[in-house]
């Protein structure tokens, strides 16, 4: 279904991502982990086109990803949705008016200029917003809502567009334990009613492991793992952050680069000798 050869980025000298290679037989949830810069982000652009690739091979149900020009390529940005950490919504426009920019990809400029938008499309979005469970928010402003309620609504905003996969970068990280639940539950929810792919960068193990069917764990660019949960140990789970034996189960991704900072690691090791 899709298939990922060798996939680079370059920056310069700096390589994000390093000859990513994988393939997904069929729709699954997927977590993408790793320390802060190891290429989740350039990984996930790449795929929605929104960078290009430097070199490799990405394809989607047969069709070459990374070829696509003009209207394929943007068709395929509709195919696959992304989601934010910080939501992007438009923060004063109504909830309802938000979701309904799911559908802009295919609406003439015209009618965009003037925020029309077909009586079926409305009807859509709203069932959808019902669906996440935040249909009585609908003629809210987006910034009225909590972090948790933007979230789902920028996920029925992906949802308008009726994606075949769901690209999440950190959709959970800018949100209390309890928002970070429905949100994890609510992508869950799709992936497995809608028979939709969901690819999330995550920043904390357990949500990798309790949500997600496969787990890929990257480290300087590159897969250092790629199993279900149940392989990920904590041995696995510090290769990939590629912390010390101090390596604690509730890090996150943010916390282990303070960790691993020179400065916290000469305080860790002088604690040590005291
Ligand atoms: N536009 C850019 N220009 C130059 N370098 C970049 C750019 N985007 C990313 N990088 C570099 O590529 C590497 C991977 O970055 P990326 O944002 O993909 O990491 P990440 O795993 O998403 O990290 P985080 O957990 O902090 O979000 C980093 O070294 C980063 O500095
Ligand atoms: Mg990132």
């Amino acid at each position: 279904m899709l298939v990922v050869e060798d996939l680079t980025k370059t920056f310069g000298a700096n390589i994000a991502v390093d000859a990513v290679s994988f393939t997904v037989e069929k729709p699954m949830m997927i977590g993408v982990i790793g320390r802060s810069g190891a290429g989740k982000s350039t990984f996930l652009r790449m795929m929605n086109r929104l960078t290009d690739a430097t070199s490799g091979r990405l394809a989607f149900e047969g069709r070459d990803v990374l070829g696509l020009t003009g209207r394929s390529r943007r068709d395929w940005q509709s195919d696959c949705a992304m989601i934010f950490q910080q939501f992007n919504l438009v923060p004063r426009m109504d909830v309802v008016s938000n979701v309904l920019h799911g559908t802009l990809g295919r609406r003439s400029t015209l009618a965009t200029m003037f925020n029309l938008f077909p009586r079926d499309d409305i009807h859509r979005a709203i069932d959808i917003l019902e669906r996440l469970g935040i249909a009585g928010h609908g003629p809210k402003r987006a910034e009225a809502l909590s972090g948790g309620q933007q979230q789902r609504v920028a996920i029925a905003r992906a949802l308008m567009q009726d994606p075949k996969i769901i690209l999440a970068d950190e959709p959970i990280a800018s949100l209390d334990p309890m928002n970070a639940q429905t949100v994890m539950e609510a992508l869950r929810r799709i992936h497995e009613e809608d028979g939709r792919m969901v690819i999330a960068n995550l920043h904390t193990l357990d949500t990798a492991r309790r949500y997600c069917d496969r787990v890929i764990g990257m480290r300087d660019g590159r897969i250092v793992f790629d199993g279900t949960p149940d392989q990920l140990t904590t041995g696995a789970a510090r290769d990939i952050y590629g912390a010390g034996a101090d390596f604690s189960e509730a890090a996150t991704s943010t916390s282990i680069d303070a960790i691993e900072t020179p400065a916290a690691r000469a305080l860790h090791e002088a604690e040590a000798i005291v």
